[in-house]
């Protein structure tokens, strides 16, 4: 049945492509309120085809996001209101045989994302971002790799199974693939937590996340968590005239400059008073791996990241800084004047987007409450803040004691030759705390990303022999994950 599969995929790997390209043509911008429809005909794209290679209960679920608020530092936040959100599509096929002595079926729950990051800045792209271009192995598009090539590597998976084991799959499947991951949307964790019953599986499989290096496979086995922010500062009641009111009025843009530069000190230490009071630090054996790793810090700063030096916390590897250290950015800082020339202008107002990522046992909601009090605390004379949260989610570490990492070790093992590394990421996949809490079920992050994939970048690609390694990968990990049989 496996190499059936396998086969399959092999021989119609070209089509996969194709397809593929069709979907990235989809502006699927989850953030922007222009591509809503856009959203909604990428999820319809996904559901006809889910149908078509016979998956079943296909649905596109509407979904919406409850706006809360964080009300106390260790409550539930509170419902504010409730926004529409862009739809998720389920599927499911659960006809597997159970075993001969009667134990069920395993059941693997499949997820991924078909939502894309905005492209811009779009000049700096060589080909146009919904244009897909395949050069030098590589198939470049926005959302190539994150995540509308990785999900289709599931979808792929599925179609060779179902092709060649007339209609059938080794396990049971449900298909969750959400339109709202990259901006941390939570009508899939509400759907989630409707329907813990119907979503209850053996493992969870998620495709989103990197390999080490080219050619390593690897297991994340571990996500940051975290709360992104908005502050917003008010200072006079209008716009005013910078020379007759310069040296008198508040200046909300000099205000969130001191405010910024105050959260955060020279070595990479976040000045939040209690911020790293529930850092956990990673065990020694996962020190250990970490050091083993193939890594080079000066490519790293040179070809990955491209800057004349590398920051953060002295005495922390890169590896820690960016896996196991929470840390705090500024993704923008938006008001007064940006035009050509020159406006000699005084803000009323000026917002600032501030983001922390979250490690083990931080909370969001308590990470904002230290935030938003150390922020008030800080605030110049003269000035309103409003400190609003956007989105936030838990930071993850899975567990390794499940058989089913046992099974995908075995199936990249089959397709790369190679032992699989595990590893921790800096990004974030909100669902994942999600399936682990709420489901109870353990996690599988295999992703088939590369460091230079450029996601959230211009030019984002995805390397096509990984695209069809993750392809055989994942059809191998299914009959595996079938033969272990719902221990
Ligand atoms: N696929 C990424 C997360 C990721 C990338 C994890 C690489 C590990 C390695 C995901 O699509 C993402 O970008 N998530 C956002 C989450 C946020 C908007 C809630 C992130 O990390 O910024
Ligand atoms: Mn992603
Ligand atoms: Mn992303």
């Amino acid at each position: 049945m496996c190499e059936a599969a396998v086969d399959f995929a092999r021989k119609n790997g070209g089509r996969f492509v194709e397809e593929l390209k069709a979907l990235l043509r989809i502006p699927s911008v989850s953030t922007d309120p222009e591509h809503a429809a856009d959203v909604r005909r990428a999820a319809e794209f996904v559901a006809a085809e889910l149908r078509r290679i016979g998956m079943e209960n296909v649905r596109v679920v509407e979904t919406s996001t409850p706006e809360t608020i964080f009300a106390s530092s260790s409550g539930p936040a509170q419902l504010v209101a409730e926004r529409t959100g862009h739809p998720l599509v389920y599927a499911d096929f659960l006809h597997a045989a159970p075993a001969a002595d009667g134990r069920p079926a395993t059941t693997v729950l499949l997820y991924g994302h078909y939502d894309v990051q905005p492209p811009e800045p779009l000049e700096e792209w060589i080909s146009p971002p919904f244009e897909p271009e395949e050069r030098d192995g590589n198939l470049y598009a926005r959302g190539a790799v994150d995540d509308k090539g990785q999900m289709w590597m599931h979808v792929k998976a599925l179609e060779s199974l179902l092709a060649t084991d007339g209609g059938r799959l080794p396990v049971n499947a449900r298909v969750i693939i959400e339109g709202e991951e990259e901006v941390g949307g939570e009508g899939v964790a509400a759907f989630v937590r409707e329907h813990p019953e119907e979503l209850r599986a053996d493992v969870a499989l998620v495709s989103d996340t990197e390999m080490f290096a080219p050619d390593l496979p690897t297991l994340c086995v571990g996500l940051r968590g975290m709360i992104y922010t908005e502050i917003e500062a008010r200072g006079a009641r209008t716009d005013l005239h910078s020379g007759i009111y310069g040296g008198a009025a508040p200046n909300p843009l000099v205000a969130l400059a001191q405010i910024v530069a105050k959260l955060k000190d020279e070595s990479g230490h976040i000045s939040i008073p209690h911020f790293y009071d529930r850092v956990a630090a990673p065990s020694d054996g996962e020190l250990a791996t970490w050091a083993a790793l193939p890594f080079d810090a000066e490519h790293y700063r040179k070809k990955e990241v491209g800057s004349t030096a590398l920051t953060g916390e002295a005495g922390f590897s890169i590896l820690e800084r960016t896996w196991a250290r929470p840390t705090l950015d500024v993704h923008g800082i938006a008001g007064g004047f940006t035009g050509a020339g020159a406006k000699t202008v005084i803000p009323a107002r000026a917002v600032a987007k501030v983001s922390m990522r979250l490690v083990p046992d931080m909370t969001p909601a308590e990470s904002f409450a230290l935030y938003k009090s150390y922020v008030e605390s800080i605030c110049p004379a003269g000035i309103t803040l409003d400190v609003r949260p956007i989105h936030s989610g838990d930071p993850i570490v899975v567990s390794t004691e499940n058989p089913y990492v046992r099974v995908a070790t075995s199936a990249m093992r089959a397709v790369f030759g190679r032992e699989t590394v595990f590893v921790r990421g800096g990004g974030s996949i909100p669902i994942v705390g999600d399936f682990i809490r709420e489901l109870g079920t353990p996690t599988l992050l295999m992703g088939f990303g590369l460091p230079d994939d450029n996601l959230h970048a211009p030019n984002e690609k995805f390397h096509l022999a990984n695209f069809h390694r993750g392809i055989e990968s994942i059809i191998r990990f299914l009959v595996g994950a079938g033969e272990a049989q719902g221990q």
